[in-house]
């Protein structure tokens, strides 16, 4: 997408070949200022995910892609291959991308010799960098005649849309999942306005989404995470646009923390509750969402609250009592009852056993 008029993707290759690194939106700095980081090795990008500069499903395996073709670069052998498996694989357990995106780097290299993994790994991280992109394009096309129904059923008044964290093109390489259709209908000059979840206590709505959809000139408005079931009853939202981590065989879609809530309100409001999942999410070896592990994070990030000052220092200030324990759970699980459809790479999909397997027959085996 672009900033400021200038396009931009969330991760790319700084040379030709691995020698030069990798570089990244170091997104631990947003919004208040847009850097980039340079990966050089598989302990750097290993660091990227937990440290959550990069994040978001599509984005952390895509940087695991690339963790491994560094690796290959500087040590092609077998056992150095399956160390960085098993190291990047331990960066973070919720995103099932993260571990798709290890077994397929695995596969396509176990079956190469030794001397040709380093070229082949480079061009492979690349190449599932771009199906990123021209999947969450695809999401977008089929989520887009939603936004086209409603804008003309509201006859021109803008589309209220809320989503929740960030599945902005921040979580992806480029487009974002949630994102993607809400990105096409503006630029198609369909009136809309997106509610935009703060996502304690990363703030990944405040911090990210706010900030790309601004960059971007899309109308939108930071709210508190529990706004949400009281503008569904007032009427105020028209239709929510989520992200997933990972959706199970059965339609369960675990997400950010909070998505849960904001699906039940949206149950019982009547109001549209989309998830728009790329297919590298879904975990057809689970078949349900109780079985999905949730990533618990640091107390921290709920005691504390990072900021800037007016004078432009970044900060972070304590704000519960001192020692005060917290619990900090960094997923939930949304029942598939309670999602109204899946907006994938290959149309809208019920969020049931029978339609994901349907679907992807080819995933779902
Ligand atoms: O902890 P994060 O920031 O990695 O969590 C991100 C989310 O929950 C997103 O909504 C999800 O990854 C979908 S991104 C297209």
């Amino acid at each position: 997408m672009k900033v400021d008029g200038v396009p931009m993707r969330t991760i790319w290759p700084a040379g030709d070949g691995p020698g030069q690194g990798v570089e990244i939106i170091d997104q631990t700095r947003l919004p208040h200022r847009l850097t980039t980081v340079r990966l050089m090795d598989i302990g750097q990008a290993a660091h990227a995910i937990r440290a959550m500069l990069v994040r978001g499903a599509p984005l952390i395996g895509a940087t695991a892609a690339y963790g491994v073709a560094l690796e290959m670069a500087r040590d092609p052998s077998d056992a150095a291959l399956a160390a960085a498996v098993e190291q990047l694989g331990a960066t973070r357990p919720t995103a099932i991308n993260l571990m798709w995106a290890l077994e397929r780097m695995r596969a396509k290299l176990a079956r190469a010799a030794p001397g040709d993994r380093a070229e082949i790994a480079w061009a492979e991280a690349a190449a599932l960098c771009d199906e990123d992109v021209e999947i969450n394009q695809a999401i977008g096309r089929a989520a887009l005649p939603l936004i086209e129904a409603i804008a003309e059923a509201k006859g021109g008044a803008p589309v209220n849309i809320l989503t929740h964290c960030n599945a902005g093109w921040l979580a992806t390489v480029d487009w974002g999942t949630a994102t993607a259709p809400i990105y096409m209908a503006h630029d198609a000059g369909i009136p809309l306005h997106v509610w935009v979840d703060e996502t304690r206590p990363r703030l990944q709505g405040a911090a990210l989404t706010a900030w790309e959809l601004g960059r971007h000139g899309v109308p939108h408005a930071v709210i508190p995470d529990n706004s949400g079931g009281h503008l569904m009853r007032r009427g105020e939202v028209d239709i929510c646009f989520v992200g997933t981590d990972r959706t199970t065989a059965n339609g369960d879609v675990c997400n950010k923390i909070g998505t849960y809530l904001k699906a039940l309100a949206a149950a019982d409001n009547g109001v549209p509750f989309y998830v728009c999942l790329p297919s590298p999410t879904i975990d057809f070896t689970l078949a349900s969402g109780d079985e999905i592990p949730i990533e618990e994070r640091a107390p921290e990030e709920v005691t504390h609250i990072p900021g800037v000052t007016p004078e432009g220092v970044e900060t972070t200030v304590r704000i519960t009592p001192e020692g005060a324990p917290a619990r900090n759970h960094g997923f939930d699980v949304t029942p598939a009852r309670l999602v109204t459809g899946l907006a994938t790479e290959r149309g809208l999909v019920a969020a049931t056993k029978e339609a994901l397997a349907a679907a992807f027959p080819e995933r779902a085996g």
